[in-house]
């Protein structure tokens, strides 16, 4: 399938780095209104560039444009993409405002071709591990999800000396403007839909905590820093989700069952860790004692964390395994090395490939436009909940998803909940304990 990109800055070079993987998605070009800009990467990865974006659009072998630029430029872009009769793969948000992502959509609709977008972490191994172990039965019936995305106090992180690997400086203004719950709920919001449902209600609230984060003077100067939303999906689970520029960086989620608990350590990280714990008696009490609660490594022996699954591999997996041709120096290798394994990996090319795939294979997308439609009515209304909060059904819904197909199909999640030999040695005592 060929594509090409409008809006190459710090993004960009993030997608780039799993480009390597995807050898199916032709670039014809990119183009991007800053020249300087355009020039740099074309000459860093060897791609052609366009004119202008009219030129893009007029190449009649473009069949989708993928949209990497600045929020206020989306609508305009994804519009005049669709006019032109090519399928769209965006950027999050679609638009910051609900009126306009609906009209984007209906206008896909009615010149017949796709739109669809980030973020793309919903076909990840981790999140596919996590549906396949809900399905299975692992934790019983779902019943609540914590979900957080702390990202680190923004006014402490030097945000205007954040460079990508070409050069491209990190677009810290645009991002503390549209704010942190814009940025990063989708993020979570993808995952919960897509296993749990539409969500039928949302009780929100938003707030600026930390007012000066940058001597650059920013519009507005007081999006909220912090939003703590509880949602009730079709499902029958409710789910409590915070994303803040306040607090020290958590992405972690935990799905908890009628019989047990789903934990996934970094929701930036498409291979991260998901553990399984069934809840014993043992394990829940072993969360008593202190000295088992600040030692993790003591409480693992009685159960409490559960045992790591083996990640569900799929289609993709190795693309976001190994990174080429963003950085050439040792040093951007061990550094990209450390920062796969250690800090965050992602495979932001995975959702133009999903898109492309349903496409040649003549089916519905997987990420639909309802589904997209109602993540963006979500994440707005939680952003714009305030500090009186606000308590709202959504107006929007969507069919039920499938779930990303997997290679191998691979055991069921519970097959890997053996217990501890102390959990399963104190199973009595405790009992008797317990009377
Ligand atoms: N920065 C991140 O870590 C990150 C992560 C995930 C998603 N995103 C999303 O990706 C998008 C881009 O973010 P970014 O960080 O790359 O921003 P950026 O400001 O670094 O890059 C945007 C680029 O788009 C170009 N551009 C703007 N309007 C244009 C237009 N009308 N035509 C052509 N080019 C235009 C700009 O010149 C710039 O080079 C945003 O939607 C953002 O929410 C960013």
């Amino acid at each position: 399938m060929k594509i090409a990109f409008v809006g190459c800055g710090y993004v960009f070079d993030i997608y780039m780095r799993a480009r390597w993987g995807h050898p199916e998605l032709q670039i014809l070009g990119v183009f991007d209104i800053d020249a300087a800009r355009l020039a740099t990467v074309a000459k860093h990865y060897g791609l052609d560039t366009y004119p202008s974006y009219e030129a893009l659009l007029a190449d009649p072998e473009v069949q989708i444009v993928v949209n990497l630029t600045s929020i206020a430029s989306h609508h305009g872009v994804i519009k005049r993409a669709l006019e032109a009769g090519k399928h769209v793969y965006s950027e999050k948000p679609v638009t910051m405002e609900f009126e306009r992502t609906r009209e984007l959509f209906a206008l896909a609709e009615a010149r017949g071709v796709v739109l669809t977008g980030a973020p793309c972490n919903l076909y990840s191994d981790s999140i596919v591990t996590l549906w396949k172990a809900v399905g299975d039965g692992a934790v019983g019936k779902p019943v609540l999800i914590y979900a957080e995305l702390d990202d680190n106090p923004a006014h402490l992180m030097h945000l205007e000396q954040v460079r990508s690997p070409t050069g491209a400086p990190f677009p810290y203004v645009e991002e503390l403007s549209s704010g942190c719950t814009v940025e990063h709920a989708g993020y979570h919001l993808v995952w919960m839909c897509a296993v749990f449902g539409p969500a039928l209600s949302v009780t929100a609230f938003s707030d600026t905590l930390v007012a000066h984060k940058t001597d650059t003077p920013l519009s507005p100067p007081d999006t909220p820093d912090l939003s703590v939303a509880c949602l009730t999906f079709a499902g029958g689970v409710s789910a409590r989700m915070t994303c803040s520029w306040v607090a020290p960086r958590d992405h972690s989620l935990r799905v908890i069952g009628e019989g047990g608990e789903i934990r996934v350590d970094n929701i930036f990280h498409d291979q991260s860790r998901v553990t399984l714990e069934r809840f014993s008696r043992v394990s829940l009490a072993a969360r008593k004692p202190y000295t088992l609660r600040s030692q993790p490594s003591l409480g693992r022996l009685f159960g409490v964390g559960g045992r790591r699954l083996p990640l569900v591999r799929r289609w993709k997996s190795h693309a976001v395994e190994a990174e080429r041709g963003v950085g050439r120096s040792l040093k951007h290798k061990a550094v990209s090395w450390l920062r796969r394994r250690e800090v965050y990996a992602q495979d932001k090319f995975l959702g133009i490939a999903e898109m492309a795939r349903a496409l040649r294979e003549g089916r519905g997308q997987p990420m639909p436009s309802d589904f997209m439609i109602h993540i963006n009515e979500l994440a707005l209304l939680i952003q714009n909940a305030g500090p009186a909060g606000t308590s709202v059904k959504p107006a929007t819904t969507f069919a039920p998803l499938q779930r990303p197909d997997t290679v191998g199909g691979g055991p069921s999640a519970v097959d890997y909940a053996r217990r501890p030999l102390f959990e399963r040695l104190l199973q009595g005592p405790v009992k008797a304990a317990h009377g």
